[in-house]
């Protein structure tokens, strides 16, 4: 039995809680910058509330970054980081989806340290950057999925270079995570289901791959368990509160978990996806490849798929797996094919390359370690419709 255990992130979790924000807000400093998308946050209240909070508590100055887009660029975050660097910011809030989440936490990075966002992606840890110079970020979810509240990661897509990438650096953490379910009563039941399936696709990928850390593990089987029982609800009853607390608390737990075991294959080659095809989200495309690559992963981890198996409700057998993916799949309605979601089929090879030669530190830790062939044919399968 192994594990490491290591989460700087204190997390204030419960309905309502985005009221706090100030209060805590209040030991970071006067100035704030709150990073956020173009829509949502403004429509659903959640951006007016966090400001009037902010400024009760005594901010001086709070000021918007609210051009995040999904699938956020380098660009963005440098702009971003640009903003707070002239008007000295003391301190970044990320409110919205994983996108601000991500851009909220590279902000901080790039802001608080020399040189532009793509530097940073594949950082190595050591002693290059001052901890204590980091600008603290406090993450408020307004979706249930990422997990990016709890983690190190930051997600960075690259236009010119069609590359999306990951900061995965200690210093990425947040210091704060305000997880308040009632964020995410809004979400539409499509929405709903993407990020909900990108916590399911965390919860399945941390549990089977190769890292071991029994604490992680179960994490992920807990996440697991909630999100048979109630992702399924959330997407059809949106306003289902207790269903959305549930699945705020899944996504965390999940998001915990692949910070400790990583993620695995249907990452690794999903990153690619969406990278050439930015309309893509992040789960449409996990959605569109999990079904081929828990069919050729199984037998390289039988132990813990038959557990998986087990979880939502089958018998536990290593290949059941797969009837349990695409079940939950096809229950929220998210079982697509890539060729549904427009990635076109000339496009298969350079995605092959591009899993090759920028997710292949992921190779490792899959249960199975794939060829270039594998994973060529897995994206024609995923492309075809498995
Ligand atoms: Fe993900």
């Amino acid at each position: 039995m192994k594990f490491d255990f290591y989460l700087p992130v204190e997390v204030l979790f419960g309905s309502g809680r985005l009221y706090t924000l100030g209060e805590v807000a209040k030991r970071y400093g006067y100035r704030a910058i709150i990073i956020t998308g173009k829509n949502s946050t403004k429509e659903n209240g959640a951006l007016d509330r966090a400001i009037r909070s902010l400024k009760k508590w005594g901010a001086e100055e709070v000021i918007l970054y609210d051009r995040v887009e999904p699938n956020p660029t380098d660009q963005m975050v440098n702009e971003a980081s640009a903003i707070v660097v002239e008007n000295k910011i003391d301190y970044i809030v990320g409110l919205g989806g994983g996108s601000a989440l991500d851009t909220a936490k590279a902000v901080s990075i790039v802001s608080s340290n020399e040189g532009y966002a793509w530097d940073y992606v594949n950082y190595p840890e050591g002693p290059r950057l001052i901890p204590y110079l980091n600008r603290p970020v406090i993450c408020i979810p307004t979706t249930a999925g990422t997990g990016s509240e709890v983690n190190r990661y930051s997600v960075i897509s690259n236009p010119k270079r069609k590359e999306k990438l990951v900061i995965s650096h200690s210093l990425n953490y947040p210091k704060v995570a305000i997880i308040d379910p009632t964020l995410t009563l809004s979400m539409s039941p499509r929405l709903t289901a993407i990020t909900g399936v990108d916590a399911f696709v965390h919860a399945l990928e941390s549990l089977t791959n190769k890292v071991e850390n029994i604490f992680a593990d179960d994490l992920a089987i807990r996440a697991l368990r909630i999100i048979k029982e109630w992702l399924p609800v959330a997407v059809n009853e949106p306003e289902n509160l207790t269903a959305r607390e549930w699945m705020s608390y899944a996504s965390m737990l999940a998001g915990i978990a692949i910070d400790k075991k990583r993620v695995a294959l249907i990452h690794g080659m999903e990153h690619p996806v969406s990278a050439h095809y930015p309309n893509v989200a992040h789960a449409e495309g996990l959605a569109a490849l999990a079904p081929a690559i828990t069919a050729f992963n199984y037998k390289g981890n039988p132990q813990k798929y038959a557990l998986f198996a087990e979880i939502m409700g089958y018998e536990p057998k290593p290949e059941k797996a797969v009837d349990a993916v695409v079940e939950l799949l096809e229950k929220v309605g998210l079982r697509v094919s890539l060729k549904e979601l427009g990635v076109e089929k000339e496009k298969l090879e350079r995605l092959t390359e591009d899993t090759y030669m920028l997710s292949r530190g992921l190779f490792p830790i899959n249960p199975v370690e794939p060829t270039v062939e594998d994973i060529y044919e897995l994206y024609v399968k995923a492309y075809e419709g498995f």
